[in-house]
Parts: C-alpha cells; sequence; structure tokens
C-alpha cells in the first residue's frame, strides 16, 4: 500500500489554499485571493479576509480535487495551517480541515506556515538534501535557517530580521511610492525600467545572520517624501530599493552556506518571486559554489500545495496526528514544521 493523498489548507493571511500531495508529488492545487478587497485599505483587513476564507474554501477544495482527477473520498490525510497567521483566517482553515478530516475518518496534521514555503522547493526540485540552509523571506518574516529533516528536526535559526520582514519593506515604500498593494510584486514591475544605482539607499548589515529592513524603509520613504511637488522617478526608486534588498539577503545567505560547509541554498516565500532576489542569488551562489534552489513564483507566495508537502512528508515520517482539540497559534515560533506534539511516533 503506497502512502495516502494527503490534502494541505492554507488560510493564514489572505490566500485560500487547497493543494493535494502524494509521495512528493503534486497532484493538484488551487488558490483564492482576497487581495482585491483589500487594495482600498493598502494592507490585509482581517476580518474580511477570515469573511474570504468562509467563502473560498468549499470551491477552492473542489477546484484542487477536480484538477487532480480525484474525489474527496481519496483523500487520506489532511494538513492544515494552524499558526502563524491572523487568528480569524487561521480559525476558518482549522474548522474545515478539521470538518473534512473527522469526516473521512483520516488524520490531521496542524503545520507551521513558514516549514509550508520551505516545504514548497520539493515540489518541484525533490526532496531537500541534508543539511541544507533556506533564506525563508516573506511578508511578515525574514529567517535564516539551517534545515535537516524538515519533517523531524528542529529548525535551526542562523540568523532572524530584527525588526521589519523583507516583503514588509516592499509593501511599505511601495505605498510611499504611490504604487499600489501588495507592494512586492508592484515594486518588481516598477524596476523594469529603473537603473538600480541611481538612489544610493543603506545596506543594513546588522551582526551574524541578522536582517534589519527598518533603515531602509525609512530612508526609501523619505527620498519619496524629498521630491514633493516633483515627479518622483519611480523606475529608479523601485530598482534601488530592490537592489538593496536582494544584495542584503543574498550576501548574507551565500555567507552562511560557505561559513557551515553547506552546499545547497535554498530562498522561498513571497520575497523569493523577486526577480532581482532570483538574479542575484543565482550570480552569488555559482561565484560560490553553492547550489541554488528556488521554487517557481506561483510556489513561493502562500498556496495549499506546500501546506500539503509538510503533511506528506510528517506522513511518511510516522508522525503522529494532531488531537481532536487542537487549536490555532496566531504567533507560532518556527522550530518544528509540526504545530502539536507529533514526534513521539517517529523517535
Ligand atoms: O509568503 P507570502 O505570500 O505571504 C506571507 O507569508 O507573508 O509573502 C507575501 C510577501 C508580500 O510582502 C509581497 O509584497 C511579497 O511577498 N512579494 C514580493 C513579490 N511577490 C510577492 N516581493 C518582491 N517581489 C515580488 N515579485
Ligand atoms: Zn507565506
Amino acid at each position: 500500500m503506497g502512502s495516502p493523498v494527503v490534502l494541505g489548507i492554507e488560510s493564514s493571511c489572505d490566500e485560500t489554499g487547497a493543494g493535494l500531495v502524494r509521495d512528493g508529488r503534486l497532484l493538484g492545487e488551487a488558490v483564492a485571493s482576497s487581495m482585491e478587497a483589500h487594495a482600498r485599505f493598502g494592507g490585509v483587513v482581517p476580518e474580511i479576509a477570515a469573511r474570504a476564507h468562509v467563502h473560498a474554501l468549499r470551491p477552492v477544495v473542489r477546484r484542487a480535487l477536480d484538477g487532480a482527477g480525484l474525489r474527496l473520498s481519496d483523500v487520506g490525510a489532511v494538513a492544515v495551517t494552524t499558526g502563524p497567521g491572523l487568528s480569524g483566517a487561521l480559525q476558518v482553515g482549522l474548522a474545515g480541515a478539521k470538518g473534512i478530516a473527522y469526516g473521512l475518518g483520516v488524520p490531521l496534521y496542524g503545520v507551521h506556515h513558514l516549514a509550508g514555503h520551505v516545504a514548497a522547493d520539493t515540489l518541484e526540485h525533490g526532496p531537500l538534501p541534508d543539511p541544507c540552509v533556506v533564506l525563508i523571506v516573506s511578508g511578515g518574516h525574514t529567517s535564516l535557517v539551517l534545515v535537516r529533516d524538515l519533517a523531524r528536526d528542529p529548525l535551526v535559526h542562523l540568523g532572524d530580521t530584527l525588526d521589519d520582514a523583507a516583503g514588509e519593506c516592499f509593501d511599505k515604500v511601495a505605498r510611499a511610492f504611490g504604487l499600489p498593494y501588495p507592494g512586492g510584486p508592484a515594486v518588481d514591475r516598477a524596476a523594469r525600467g529603473g537603473d538600480p544605482r541611481a538612489v544610493a539607499f543603506p545596506r543594513p548589515l546588522p551582526g551574524s545572520y541578522d536582517f534589519s529592513f527598518s533603515g531602509l524603509k525609512t530612508a526609501a520613504a523619505r527620498w519619496a517624501e524629498s521630491h514633493a511637488g516633483r515627479e518622483l522617478p519611480v523606475a529608479d526608486g523601485a530598482a534601488s530599493l530592490q537592489e538593496a534588498v536582494a544584495d542584503v539577503l543574498t550576501r548574507k545567505a551565500v555567507a552562511a552556506c560557505t561559513e557551515y560547509g553547506v552546499g545547497t541554498l535554498v530562498v522561498v516565500g513571497g520575497v523569493a518571486a523577486n526577480s532581482r532576489v532570483r538574479a542575484l542569488a543565482g550570480e552569488r551562489c555559482r561565484a560560490a559554489g553553492v547550489r541554488l534552489r528556488v521554487p517557481p513564483p506561483r510556489l513561493c507566495t502562500d498556496n495549499g500545495a506546500m501546506i500539503a508537502a509538510v503533511g506528506d512528508l510528517l506522513v511518511r515520517a510516522g508522525a503522529a496526528p494532531a488531537p481532536p482539540d487542537m487549536s490555532i497559534d496566531p504567533s507560532a515560533p518556527l522550530e518544528y514544521a509540526v504545530l502539536h506534539p507529533g514526534l513521539a511516533v517517529a523517535a
């Protein structure tokens, strides 16, 4: 008997995602986004996001199943993001996942959202080498971690952001530049026609492998303000901002690989979709003799497939399923991929 089809459900922010994975292979996926409903507020409104998940969950699961040519009864395990994220949004995903898992009588696993981002790459490039260095860059988190066995071992933090996340920096500066929400993709697009050397934005390099983006954010916002009354050269500002972010992220990530003697760097999370981050990571990894793995952009931003990928790893590692009273943890620290006592069986 092969391993079961794992249904993954993601609802931590403004994307409702469902994915189906078996034995490391992506069978089907679907994502619905409430992004447009938040755009006029300039950021995600938690209540609107939670309500949108209620409406999107069933159709998204249905679309993922249809795409895979499967029926709900083919699902053999369910994995769901239980943190970190917006409380109301997480609650909707967990309620839906419990309903499906208990209705089918199959095991349920609670998964850390950022471990999902890490696992996303396995769907494109196969199992992660042990060890690898992973740069996780999303809207709310920026961490450089050493990963061994994602299903069994704790993730070792080499560095974290001391203040803003890289994605937050893009989102907030985009606003100051008059670009639409979400800021990251808008900066990426605007930067295409710009000169990355036009503005000398700071390159914050705090100690060891930590990051800091609030100084850069403030410098970029000031630069925009200094043009009051004059036309803002947005393309140059966007290209220069993107260059500064890509520079500090890739400099530290590659240095960590070299110092720890690790041969593979994996870059994941929404900001890993950034064209300059991808290109500069490629250049620097080549120069340092490090193998680079970055998921395709659609698997970098939030999705359900990445949560199914973690569930599939947990199932195959023999992890214990979640207790029936499992709850969400909106500020879950990144320690293990599984967010409930789940390793007992594997030990
Ligand atoms: O991982 P993600 O989808 O959600 C979180 O877990 O936060 O990441 C969203 C973040 C946002 O800050 C968004 O602006 C950023 O990823 N992002 C980008 C790009 N696409 C998404 N940042 C820079 N360039 C992009 N192309
Ligand atoms: Zn995310």
